[in-house]
C-alpha cells in the first residue's frame, strides 16, 4: 500500500473514493464531513432523515457520484458519539473504510484528515494497514488480493506540521511491523518449526540491519538451561535460542531492555497431552516471540537511543519416547530445581532459562510477552492483556504506554501469599500451581527468574487472536504488544 499526503482542495482529488466520518446525530459538519464542499454537504440531511445516515460506529454510506466532488464515490463512516472518540476509535474507523472499500474492488481511496496532528496521521495510517491484512495467505483466492494500492491522506490544502511527514512514516513502520508478527503468528507449525522461525529472525535481522545470533540444541545444553531443554528434548525439531540485539553507539549504557518472547511453535502438552478440540490453536504458541521480533524490526527502523536484546526460546512441546514427563525433577540455568507436574506448563519453563540468561547478557530491565496460561482469558478474554510485576513503576510505564498505543491491558496481582501454591515437596519449585490464580502462579513462576531485576510480564494467550471479524480487522492473529512496546521503548529514549 503506498500511502501518500494529497494537498489539492478535497473537491478536485479524483480519487475512486473519498472517506469522510460522522459523529452521531446530525451529520452536517459533525465529524470530517464538515470539510465538505457545501454542495456535497448538501445530500446528507436527506439521509439522514431517511435513518440511512445516523454515525453509529462503523456504519458505511456509500453515495456515487456525489454532487460537489471529482471523486466517483463518498464513503461516509460513522464514528459513534463523539464524547467517546479517541486515537482508538480513528483506528478503528479508518480501518473500516479500507476493508468496506477493498471489498466493492475500490483500490485507492483519499481519507479527509479532521487534523494533520502527528499522533492523528500516525493512527490513521496505523489504521488503514492494519485492515488491509488477511490471514489467508494458504487460500486459493486470496481476499488479500482485493487490497488498496494507494492510501491517500488529503489535507484539503491546509499547511501540514512539519513532523507530518515522520509521524506517515511511523505509523508505517510500525503497522507493518505489527502484521510481520501477524504473518510469523498465523503460520502452522508443519512450516513454522523453531528453524524456520529463527530463519525469518534472521532475514528480517539481515534486512534492517540488526545483529541475530541463533543457538542449537548444543549450545542449548552447554548453557545448562535445563528447563529449556527438558521441554526440548521430546521433539524431533532442533530447538533454537534466537538472539537478536540492537546495541546503538551513543547509547547510554543503561537501560540493557531484555524483551523475552515465548518461542513454543506447537504446544501439545507434551506427556500431559491437551483435549485435541481446539489444540489446532496452539500454532500460536510462539505469539510472544513473534511480537519481539516485529518490535525489534520497529527499532531497527525507528532507530531510538536505547540498547535492546530479545531472546526468543523457540521449540516443540511433544509427546514422544524422549519426551519429559510428570514427575521429572529438572535443573533451570539458574540452579533452581523444578519438579514437573504438567507437561503442559512449558512456556513457564523456557522463559524462565532465557530471563537468566538475558541477565547474563547484561540486560538491566526485563520484559516478556508469552502466551502463557488459559487462565488469563478466562479472566480477562479476548481483550485485554494481562500485565504482572513487582516492580510498580516499569509496570506502570507499560500501562501507560498500552493507553497510548491504543491496546488494552490490565494489571493483575503479584503476591507472596500466592507463592506457597507452586511450591514442591522435593524441589525448589513445581510447575505448575493448580487452577486457582493460575494466569498468577505462571506469572510469579516466571519472576522468580527475573530475581531483583526489574520485570514485567505480558501474558497475551487471549488476545494473541481475534475470534471474530470486525469491520476494521480480520479474524486471526493480531500482533497485540508490539505498539506498546514500541511506545514503551520510544518513551525510554526520549
Ligand atoms: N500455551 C498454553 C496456554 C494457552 C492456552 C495459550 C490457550 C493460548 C490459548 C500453555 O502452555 C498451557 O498449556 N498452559 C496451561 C497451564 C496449566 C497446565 C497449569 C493452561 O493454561 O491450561
Ligand atoms: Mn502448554
Ligand atoms: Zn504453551
Amino acid at each position: 500500500m503506498k500511502i501518500e499526503f494529497r494537498d489539492e482542495p478535497l473537491a478536485q482529488l479524483a480519487s475512486s473514493a473519498l472517506v469522510a466520518f460522522a459523529f452521531e446525530g446530525s451529520p452536517a459538519s459533525n465529524g470530517t464531513v464538515g470539510r465538505l464542499p457545501a454542495d456535497t454537504q448538501g445530500l446528507l440531511p436527506e439521509m439522514h432523515s431517511a435513518g440511512e445516515l445516523t454515525g453509529k460506529a462503523f456504519e458505511c454510506t456509500l453515495i456515487h457520484l456525489p454532487a460537489g466532488i471529482a471523486a466517483s464515490k463518498l464513503l461516509i463512516v460513522g464514528a459513534g458519539k463523539r464524547e467517546k472518540f479517541s486515537e482508538r476509535q480513528l483506528r478503528h474507523v479508518v480501518g473500516t473504510a479500507v476493508r468496506n472499500l477493498r471489498a466493492r474492488g475500490v483500490r485507492d481511496l483519499a481519507w479527509i484528515l479532521g487534523e494533520a496532528e502527528p499522533r492523528t496521521v500516525q493512527a490513521v495510517v496505523e489504521g488503514a494497514l492494519l485492515a488491509d491484512y488477511d490471514a489467508d495467505r494458504y487460500r486459493t483466492e486470496r481476499n488479500g488480493e482485493k487490497r488498496i494500492d494507494r492510501f491517500e491522506l488529503a489535507t484539503g490544502g491546509e499547511a501540514l506540521p512539519s513532523e507530518a511527514k515522520d509521524a506517515l512514516e511511523r505509523g508505517r513502520i510500525i503497522a507493518e511491523a505489527q502484521n510481520f508478527t501477524r504473518d510469523l503468528v498465523n503460520e502452522p507449525s508443519n512450516r513454522m518449526t523453531p528453524t524456520l522461525l529463527a530463519a525469518c529472525a534472521e532475514a528480517m535481522a539481515v534486512r534492517c540491519g540488526l545483529v541475530c545470533q541463533v543457538l542449537g540444541p548444543a549450545e542449548i545444553q552447554a548453557l545448562k538451561m535445563g528447563a529449556f531443554w527438558a521441554v526440548a528434548q521430546g521433539s524431533e525439531e532442533p530447538a533454537r535460542l534466537i538472539v537478536v540485539s540492537y546495541l546503538p553507539d551513543g547509547a547510554p549504557e543503561q537501560p540493557v531492555v531484555g524483551l523475552v518472547g515465548k518461542g513454543i511453535t506447537f504446544d501439545t502438552g507434551g506427556i500431559s497431552i491437551k483435549p485435541s478440540e481446539n489444540m489446532h490453536e496452539m500454532k500460536t504458541d510462539m505469539a510472544g516471540g513473534a511480537t519481539m521480533l516485529g518490535v525489534m524490526q520497529v527499532v531497527a527502523q525507528l532507530k531510538p537511543r536505547i540498547r535492546v536484546i530479545a531472546l526468543v526460546p523457540a521449540t516443540e512441546n511433544m509427546p514422544s519416547g524422549k519426551a519429559y514427563k510428570p514427575g521429572d525433577v529438572i535443573t533451570s540455568m539458574s540452579g533452581k530445581t523444578i519438579e514437573i507436574l504438567n507437561t503442559d506448563a512449558e512456556g513457564r519453563l523456557v522463559l524462565g532459562d532465557a530471563l537468566t540468561y538475558a541477565k547474563q547478557l547484561g540486560c538491566t530491565v526485563l520484559i516478556d510477552a508469552a502466551t502463557l496460561t488459559g487462565a488469563v482469558a478466562i479472566a480477562l478474554g479476548n481483550i485485554t492483556t494481562g500485565v504482572f510485576g513487582w516492580n510498580q513503576d516499569w509496570v506502570n510505564r507499560v500501562l501507560a504506554a498500552a493507553r497510548v498505543a491504543g491496546e488494552k491491558m490490565w494489571q493483575l496481582p503479584v503476591d507472596d501469599d500466592y507463592r506457597e501454591l507452586y511450591k514442591s515437596t522435593i524441589a525448589d519449585l513445581a510447575n505448575t500451581g493448580g487452577r486457582h490464580g493460575g494466569a498468577i502462579t505462571a506469572a510469579m513462576f516466571v519472576g522468580e527468574f527475573a530475581g531483583d531485576t526489574p520485570w514485567v510480564h505480558l501474558d497475551i494467550a487471549g488476545t494473541r487472536w481475534a475470534n471474530e471479524e470486525k469491520p476494521y480487522r480480520a479474524k486471526g492473529p493480531t500482533g497485540h504488544g508490539v505498539r506498546t512496546l514500541v511506545e514503551l521503548l520510544t518513551n525510554l529514549s526520549a
